[in-house]
């Protein structure tokens, strides 16, 4: 089921702003089996089923397939493309109009672990390394991107690359590791 509804406008009083977002919250949770908390959804968003996003800003006309996890601190642009099984775990920028291609898993912890001295590993634990994607950049499927790297404006990630290295603007890079194959790309 596909739900598209002008969940969240311009409002003129942080009350008004509260509201609509706590309304918009409910409606995904309960009309479209995605579970959605915390998060302020831009104009237009849509939210496929079976999806977990939650302390998220998601800005106007983004479209999110089903079974994406967004996570808390993070932030999501305008007009992008989130693919079904993608993973954005805390602290991800993507900036606007970015194409996640299906299956991509963005990375936060540069070294993960299970337990801290035989304790489940917690907040203070660990550092976060988050990643960036800036405006008009493509991510191919079935991507893996290590924490803490930026990708640049208008670049291609091809499918199925490990990226271990920032990308600048207007690069194509493929692989695993992914390694650099064209500057001045232009994504067409
Ligand atoms: C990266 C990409 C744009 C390259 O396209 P291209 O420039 O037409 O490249 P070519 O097909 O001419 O391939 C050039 C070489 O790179 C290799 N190659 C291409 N894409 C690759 C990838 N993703 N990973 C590893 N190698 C790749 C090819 O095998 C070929 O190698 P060769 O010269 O040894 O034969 C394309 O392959 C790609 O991955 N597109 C993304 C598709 C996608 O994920 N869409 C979203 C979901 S539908």
């Amino acid at each position: 089921m596909q739900i598209e509804k002008e969940c969240h406008t311009p409002v003129r009083t942080w009350i008004k702003d509260l509201i609509r977002g706590f309304l918009a919250n409910l409606e995904w949770n309960y009309l479209n089996l995605s579970f959605v908390k915390n998060t302020q959804l831009g104009r237009g968003v849509k939210i496929y089923n079976h999806c977990n996003i939650f302390g998220s800003n998601i800005g106007d006309g983004t479209q999110i397939a089903s079974f994406v996890e967004i996570q808390n601190n993070t932030k999501i642009g305008k007009r992008c493309k989130i693919g079904a099984y993608c993973f954005i775990p805390e602290g991800t920028i993507l900036e606007d109009e970015i194409f996640l291609g299906v299956g991509t898993k963005i990375c936060n912890d540069r070294v993960p672990m299970a337990c801290v001295n035989g304790k489940l590993k917690e907040k203070k634990d660990w550092r976060l390394s988050p990643v960036t994607i800036k405006t008009g950049a493509s991510v191919g499927a079935n991507c893996t991107i290590l924490p803490g790297l930026t990708i640049g404006k208008n670049s291609l990630l091809g499918a199925g690359s490990v990226l271990t290295k920032d990308m600048g603007d207007n690069e194509l890079w493929y692989g695993n590791p992914a390694r650099l194959a064209a500057s001045n790309f232009q994504l067409k």
